[in-house]
């Protein structure tokens, strides 16, 4: 199940801050559903975000063997029948998820690991629906800038989760939130908002001190009871170390941060195959719900951020409350540096 519950992104919102679905992986009808789930929770406004990279082409069965043969040692290891060759689709079909979105018309859209096309961006705008892009570089943003998107998602090097690199290779963009956020203010007009690293107001603070208009938050809500994350994954994310998470791609075929378990070590010291995104993501797919339903972390997806160790297990409304309150501390403490 993804983080994003109905039950998160309504607390999120409800509590003054903008709750969020990622549905990258959702199917529209289940979009719909969630969206409306919302909806008969609170009026506040909320985001959707999707994942626009190209579907891969088909890979033939033939050029999936080393993949399947570098994760079967862990189904047999779970009592799973051995991993079979993954079919088409691999993802829910983007132009049906573009429809279910401008069905919902979200108050706030955005978009990961691509760009939109500039027809689909005017659309949305047109029913006024914001929308915003991830850039992990200065070339991104100003790309996003060029397609009229109304805010910027400048997502540091640090940030738990996928890179939405698009234009470059996301290893050659692995540029910290304090460094990007400042460049890409300073390359656009664009407002921007900083993602990566930030779990508690002095982050906030720090990264309004930047020139971001607002801040970013995933790993932070994660161990929320609201969200829908395994309890091996909140737990993770809750023991974490300041150099615990490590960006892998041998879970989905896409750099992401993750914390580095036992799948994503073993698989990086073998150099161990993968099929690209999102072909992984379906072959890892019953071993992840496996090793999730087990209370195993050895094999679970979890994405986290750097700053991971600083995460609480509060209830989203208690997070957004505590953010808000700790932002305007450190903004106290520093206007109390000028006396
Ligand atoms: C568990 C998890 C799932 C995520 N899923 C998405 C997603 O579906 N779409 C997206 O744009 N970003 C996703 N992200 C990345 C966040 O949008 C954001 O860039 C990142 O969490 C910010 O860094 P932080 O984790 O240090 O707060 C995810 C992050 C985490 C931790």
């Amino acid at each position: 199940m993804s983080s994003s519950t109905p039950e998160l992104v309504s607390a999120v919102s409800k509590a003054g801050a903008l709750g969020s679905f990622g549905f990258a992986y959702t199917q529209p009808e289940a979009m719909q559903r969630e969206a409306e789930a919302v909806r008969a929770l609170t009026h506040a406004p909320f985001n959707v975000n999707l994942f626009v990279s190209n579907q891969p082409d088909a890979v033939a069965p033939s050029a999936q063997r080393g993949a399947l043969d570098a994760v079967a040692g862990y189904y047999r290891e779970l009592g799973l029948p051995p991993p079979e060759p993954v079919r088409q689709p691999y993802a829910p079909d983007l132009d049906a998820q573009l429809r279910a979105v401008e069905e919902i018309r979200p108050a706030v859209f955005t978009f990961h690991l691509g760009a939109l096309a500039q027809a689909g961006v005017r659309r949305l705008q047109a029913q006024r629906v914001q929308v915003g892009g991830s850039a992990n570089c200065i070339a991104e943003a100003r790309n996003l800038e060029a397609l009229g998107v109304d805010f910027i998602v400048a997502q540091g090097a640090e940030a738990g989760g996928h890179r939405g690199s698009y234009l470059r290779d996301p290893y050659d963009s692995m540029i910290g939130t304090l460094a990007l956020v400042r460049m890409i203010v300073h390359a656009v007009k664009t407002p921007v908002v900083a993602a990566g690293g930030i779990m508690d107001g002095a982050g906030v603070a720090a990264v309004l001190a930047l020139g971001a208009q607002a801040a970013w938050l995933g790993t932070a809500f994660v161990p929320c009871p609201e969200s829908g994350a395994p309890p091996v994954h909140k737990d993770g994310i809750l023991s974490s170390t300041d150099d615990g998470t490590l960006v892998t791609e041998k879970f989905s075929g896409k750099p992401a941060r993750a914390i580095a378990n036992r799948f994503v070590r073993e698989m990086h010291e073998r150099s161990a195959p993968h099929l690209a995104f999102p072909a992984q993501n379906v072959l890892t797919g019953k071993l992840r719900a496996a090793a999730a339903k087990a209370g195993n972390p050895d094999f679970v997806a979890m994405y986290a951020g750097q700053a991971a160790p600083l995460s609480r297990a509060l209830p989203a409304a208690e997070l957004v409350a505590a953010l808000e309150a700790e932002t305007l501390e450190a903004l106290d403490r520093l206007a109390a540096l000028r006396r």
